[in-house]
Formats: C-alpha cells, structure tokens, sequence
C-alpha cells in the first residue's frame, strides 16, 4: 500500500508538454534547439556524476545526459529510474565530441541534455528485459506481448505489414476491385479444416460456423454484378498448427467476374512486382515460371516446391529394378518407385552417424529406409554397391549427373512416400550445405491440380482446392467415370516453397457443382441444407467467376525474413491454439452455458 502511494505521489502529469521530435530523428543539424522528448528507458548508466539515459519509442533511441552542473533536480530524480519507466524529457540538443558518437545509432551524433525530466509512469520489475536478447520462453513472451512488441527491430516488422497492406490496397482499388465486408457469423465454408462453431442464443441448440474463407459470399457478390471484390479478410481453421499456421490468419481474397486463369493470376502476378518494388527495392522475375502439378510431384516431391535450388528428384525406378538389391525390386515389383537425390559435394561431411541422422529424417517422413552412395574416383562407396554392376552404376550416375564427392540418396516406396521423404531430404540437405540463399525470392505457379483427391481415412472423394472449383471442361466427362483423372482450373502461388495463395475459376452452372457434389459422395438433400442458397443463386445469373487469396501473415513473414508468422502477428496463439496473455480459451459462466441450452460433458481422462 505505502509502495503505491509513493508511487502514485511521484507521478508526473503531461500538463501542457508538448512532444517536440521521436526518439530516431534528431542530428547533428539539431544542435542547441530546446527539445521534449517522451518514451522508455532503455537503458541507465549511472557515472556518478552523469547519469545517462537511453530514452526508446517505436523510432529509435536517443541519449539523453543528467548533469547536475546543467540542472541539479533533473539530475537528483535521474538517479532513480529504472528500465521501462516512462518519462518526459526537456532539454537542449547538442552534438557528441568526437570518438563520443554512436555508431549504431541513428541519433548516435548527438544527445540530449536534461534540463527537466517527468516520470509519466512507473513499471514493476519487466519479466525479461525489453532491450536484450530474446532469451525468454514463448509462453512467457506472449503473456507480456506488449512489452516484446516494445522492441524496435519488432515493431519494424509491424510497420512493414502495414506498409505491404497499404501497398496491395493501393494497387486494387486503383484497378477498380472495391473492398466488400463479408459475415463472421455464417454457416460452414469447407476449406479442408474443422470449423470454429458459435452457438446461437436466441435459436436454441442451433450454431454458426466461423468462415474459412469468405469464399461463396465472394461468388455470390459476382452473381450480383459487383465485378471486382477484395477484402483484408480474417479466416478461421481449426486445424494443427505450425510455424506458418494459425487459427485465425488474413487473405487478401478477390474475385473477378467475365474472367479465365490468366487475368486472375496476371493480377497477383503485378501485384506481387509491385510490392516487391515499392517494398522490397526489388524486381521480381517476370513472368513468373509455371509448373504444373504432375512436374512439381515427380521434380520436387510436392506441391510448393522451392525453386531457389535445384537438387532435383530423379526417378531411377527402372535402373533400381535391375539390380539385385531386393529391398528395390519388392518395391518396384509392388507397384513402387525409386527416386534419389544427388547431393553435390556433400560425401566427405558425412559420416555413419551423420548418414543415420538424415536416415532418420526420411523414415519421419514416412520412409522404410534411406540408401545412400558416396560416389568416389573410381567406385562407389555404398552398403548397396553390390547390387549394382558396372553398367547400372553409370546409367544411374549418368541419371542423377554425378561427380565424385557426391552424396546420391535414394528412397524406395509407394511413390506419395518416396515423394514426401525425399522432398523433405531436399530441403534439409539445401539447408545443411547453404544452397538456400537469404534474399532470394523464387515464385512459382503451380497449376493443373487434379480436382479430387481419394481419402483412404474418410473412404471417399475430396476436394484438392474447394468444392466449387471447376473441372477442365475437356475432362468433365471423367468426373463420375475416372474422378481421379478430371484436373481442376485450379493455380496456387509459391515463393521459397511456401504456399501463399490459391485459387480457382469457379463452377458458374447448378448442373456443374450438383455433379461436382455427386462426386465428392455427398448426396442431393445434404447438397441441398449445406450449399442450397449457392445452387438457387447459380440458377439466378452466375456469370463465369473466378479468383484467388493470398495468405497475408505468410507473404508478410517472408518479406520480413522472419521464420514464423507469430511474429508478424500482433498477438498471436501458441501452437497449442492458446493466448497465454488473455487466457483465451478459457471456461465461461454456468449461466452462460445454461442461456445457450449448452452443458459440457467432461473429458474423459486419459
Ligand atoms: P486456401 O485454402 O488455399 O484458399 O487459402 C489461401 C491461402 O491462405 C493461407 N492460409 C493460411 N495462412 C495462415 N494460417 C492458416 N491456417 C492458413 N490456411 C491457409 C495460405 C493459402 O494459400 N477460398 C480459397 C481461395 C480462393 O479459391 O479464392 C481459399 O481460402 O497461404
Ligand atoms: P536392409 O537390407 O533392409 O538392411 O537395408 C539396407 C539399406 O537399404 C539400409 O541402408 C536401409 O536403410 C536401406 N533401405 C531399406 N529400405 C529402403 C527403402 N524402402 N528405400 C530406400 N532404402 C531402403
């Protein structure tokens, strides 16, 4: 209690102090003008004599000096700040003699020289130091955010997204698309996630679904002749997260009416200079390279390939086969295949216990084994180079192009394993031997999606885009025949092998998406109380639609060269979906439950 009150009683109100300048913008061409500063303390640095200040707001920092040959009260109250304690500085700028400069700041030519100081507020002792490094756990980072987003470097990242936003607002409305708000409060938009459900109070035992995506009110504003629609939108999915995961994320989602693939993805593709440009100083290629589906699969080893390096996936199933190495003709004989990668240069690096470790990293993936070939002058050195005869050693070498000191790595399996497995060794061998280069951009379109996708888990058809996503109209007779083979007028963007946008030219006739539905397994009266207002609209004057979103937060992470998106995101959940600051999720009143008609049945435990 005494604490408080003499806390209180040394407060110091603003009154009629006015700020003159941020903490980042005085030079040396500000010498001996009278100034007022407010912000943080950085840092004390009590000389005895003079005590110094790193006085820190979102712009920079700046020194400010107590001397008590200046004004001997400053310099009495300087003696009891503490980090983070919020003040008013007045005084006077003047330049640092020479050697005195700081370098590594902006404002490092000159300091401030207090006549008259405020403490505007006091803080208690900061969980971890705002100035320093990063040395806290998550949880307890993200329980005080507000101090962690106090962090320049930080808030830097801030004002980039902000800079991105502004940026790709400017260039769609010059482009006559307008921003059309879309409702949280909806009914469930599948995109291949669970739904976040609220209950309705006055319709008891009844739910809305957060959206996924606005994904049909966007069709929907193209049946009503808006044209061209945007929104910086928030999407909800709860699904398991990630680094580049969260429950609630933004789009920048559009939709173009009288449209084909080309003017969609020609609008993110000048989009995408743009912002490189204006943000990054950069040029982007032009155009941006395409790969269809099917070249990513067999090249790359997935769909978000990243083009940054090359280290590409070879199948060598038909030189595997001859061999006498049983593990690879099971395989193959099995309906198999065997893909390998050539890692250059990397034999010498890796010892047993080094090839175990990335052994471990294919069977993460799924893989039953790794086999692997040190190639040398004049053999290869390999627990597999029995197997080989002299020709099959040379057609595969010839196959992957490698020279002695390459690491060849092969996977055999079902090829959605071998693929995975191997993808994933590509990106950990680019990682380990620096091909991955910091400031490099490598988009990619990546087109000619199959529409459907078989579940084994759910036994039936899935969407690989959305339901509402057109077939190629030369294989719209496949769709009930041979659904797998039918490939969708779908595109995603990638960059640096991150999936940061995806659309579709949409189904625009009833007949379509009913069968589009017959072959996803959902049958006409579930079609009907789950899409039945998109069906009624389609036959009210859907023009030919398409569009595209863009994951804002993984766009914004890359530009900022950050590695997860919870860092571009002003307060973002943990990976277990939690925000440790407001304790969201959190239980609510019984009453609540009760007005809701809910009751929770408790876990079971265990
Ligand atoms: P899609 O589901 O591909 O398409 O989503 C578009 C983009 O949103 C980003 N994204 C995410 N970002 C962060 N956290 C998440 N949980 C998350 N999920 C997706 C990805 C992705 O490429 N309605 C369609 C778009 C359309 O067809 O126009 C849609 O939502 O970068
Ligand atoms: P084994 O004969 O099963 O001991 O395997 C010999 C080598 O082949 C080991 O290095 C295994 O990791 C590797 N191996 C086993 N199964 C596979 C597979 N499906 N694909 C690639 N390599 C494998």
């Amino acid at each position: 209690m005494k604490d408080q009150q003499t806390q209180t009683a040394t407060i110091d109100s603003l009154g009629q102090w006015k700020r003159t300048h941020d903490c980042g913008t005085l030079r040396q061409n500000n010498a001996d003008q009278e100034v007022i500063l407010m912000g943080w303390v950085n840092r004390r640095r009590d000389l005895g004599n003079l005590i110094f200040i790193d006085l820190r707001d979102r712009e920079g920092i700046t020194q400010v000096v107590f001397d008590p040959q200046v004004n001997a009260t400053a310099h009495e109250r300087a003696h009891i700040l503490r980090n983070e304690w919020v003040l008013a500085v007045k005084g006077t700028v003047v330049s640092r003699l020479e050697g005195q400069e700081n370098r590594d700041l902006s404002t490092g030519q000159i300091e401030i020289r207090a006549e008259e100081v405020k403490i505007l507020n006091r803080t208690e002792t900061p969980p971890f130091q705002v100035d320093g490094a990063v040395d806290a756990s998550e949880n307890l980072r993200l329980k005080y955010r507000y101090l962690e987003l106090r962090r320049p470097q930080i808030f830097e990242n801030f004002r980039k997204r902000h800079a991105i936003a502004s940026c790709i607002r400017d260039f769609l409305n010059e482009r006559g698309f307008i921003e059309v708000e879309t409702p949280v409060l909806t009914k469930s938009t599948p995109e291949g996630a669970r739904d976040y459900l609220v209950p309705s109070r006055t319709n008891s035992g009844m739910f809305y679904a957060l959206p996924q995506s606005p994904q049909l009110f966007k069709q929907l504003l193209m049946m009503s002749g808006f044209d061209r629609y945007y929104q910086m939108v928030r999407c909800f999915r709860d699904e398991d997260l990630r680094a580049d995961r969260q429950p609630e994320f933004t789009q920048v989602d559009l939709e173009m009416a009288f449209v084909d693939e080309k003017d969609v993805m020609d609008v993110f593709e000048n989009m995408m200079g743009e912002l490189f440009t204006r943000i990054m100083d950069r040029k982007i290629p032009s155009p941006i390279p395409h790969l269809t589906y099917q070249d990513a699969m067999d090249r790359f080893g997935n769909d978000r390939p990243d083009l940054r390096f090359d280290m590409e996936l070879k199948n060598i199933t038909d030189i595997a086969e001859k061999s006498d190495f049983k593990v690879f003709k099971g395989v193959v004989a099995a309906g198999g295949v065997v893909k390998a990668i050539c890692v250059k240069n990397a034999a010498a690096a890796y010892s047993r216990k080094g090839l175990d470790e990335i052994s471990q990293i294919a069977t993460a993936n799924g893989a039953k084994g790794l086999a692997w070939i040190k190639i040398a002058e004049d053999k290869w050195q390999s627990p597999v180079a029995k197997f080989f005869d002299d020709g099959l050693k040379l057609s595969l070498n010839g196959r992957l192009d490698a020279s002695p000191g390459d690491l060849i790595l092969m996977v055999a399996d079902q090829p959605a394993i071998a693929n995975a497995a191997l993808s994933a060794l590509r990106l950990e061998m680019a990682r380990r031997e620096g091909l991955i280069k910091e400031g490099e951009y490598a988009f990619v379109w990546v087109t000619d999606f199959p529409l459907l996708e078989y579940d084994d888990t759910d036994d039936r058809f899935m969407a690989v885009h959305h339901p509402f996503t057109a077939p190629m109209e030369e294989d719209l007779a496949l769709l009930l025949e041979h659904p797998e083979k039918a490939r969708a007028r779908a595109y995603d963007l990638v960059l640096n092998g991150t999936e940061i946008g995806g659309g579709s030219i949409r189904i625009h006739n009833a007949a379509t998406q009913e069968m589009v539905f017959e072959a996803l397994g959902i049958t006409p009266e579930e079609a009907r109380s789950k899409f039945g207002f998109l069906i009624d609209a389609l036959k009210h004057g859907a023009p030919p639609h398409g569009g595209m979103a863009l994951g804002f937060d993984r766009l914004v992470a890359i530009m900022a060269g950050v590695n997860s998106i919870r860092e571009i995101i002003a307060f973002p959940k943990t990976t277990s979906g939690t925000c440790p600051l407001t304790e969201a999720p959190s239980p609510v009143d019984p009453e609540q439950l009760k007005e809701l008609g809910l009751s929770i049945i408790p876990p079971v435990p265990g």
